[in-house]
């Protein structure tokens, strides 16, 4: 299987918040964003695979600003890293200034899916090759995550989770 670059799983969507879309305070829903990472990264995790993809788990999100009613708001999703099944799949999330255009990061999440056949089993992805100094970082911190990601979810023992045990060790 032909490996592919993190470049080529670059998948961008842009918004403008709704009023459907916020809270009394004119916020933008913490749901609502989720949703749109979510979708987002499924295409990301999909041009990598080019394989239908589910979502298995949100490994974290911060919702380090609130965003507002009217805002301009841009999702770029790149796999970070790829296992056999599963791709790791890194979300920045940044709020456009309606006067210079400049844009500003305010939320970053990392979703993991995996590639699966038409009976919803786990199939083989592409290995992931990162390029940039931020794409080689992601790759590498990405074990440690999938590691805690397995562990929370019951399917590593914790004494399994070599990366993990090197960070507090
Ligand atoms: C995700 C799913 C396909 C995994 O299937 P499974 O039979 O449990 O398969 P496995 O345990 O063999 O795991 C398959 C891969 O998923 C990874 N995985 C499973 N759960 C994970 C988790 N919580 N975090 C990170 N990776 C996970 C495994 O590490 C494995 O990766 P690898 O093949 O790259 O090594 C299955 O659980 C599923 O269909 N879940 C529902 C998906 C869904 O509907 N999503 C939308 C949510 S509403």
């Amino acid at each position: 299987m032909k490996s592919k670059t993190a470049k080529e799983t670059l998948a961008i969507s842009t918004k403008v918040v709704l009023p459907h879309e916020t809270n009394t305070l004119g916020k933008l829903f913490g749901g609502a964003l989720l949703a749109w990472m979510d979708e987002i990264a499924a295409v990301s995790a999909h041009r990598h695979s080019k394989r239908v993809v589910v979502t298995a788990s949100i490994n974290n999100v911060s919702f380090g600003e609130p965003i507002d009613l009217g805002a301009i708001v841009t999702l770029e999703a790149k796999v970070s890293r790829a296992y056999t099944s599963s791709m790791e799949v890194m979300i920045d999330v940044f709020v456009e200034d309606r006067l210079t255009g400049e844009k500003k990061q305010v939320n970053e999440a990392i979703y993991t899916f995996v590639a699966v056949d038409q009976n919803g089993g786990p199939i083989h992805v592409p290995e992931l090759v990162p390029e940039t100094e931020q794409e080689k970082k992601r790759y590498q911190a990405a074990l440690r995550r999938r590691q805690l990601s397995l562990v929370l979810a019951g399917k590593m023992k914790p004494s399994e989770a070599t990366e993990l045990k090197s960070i507090f060790s």
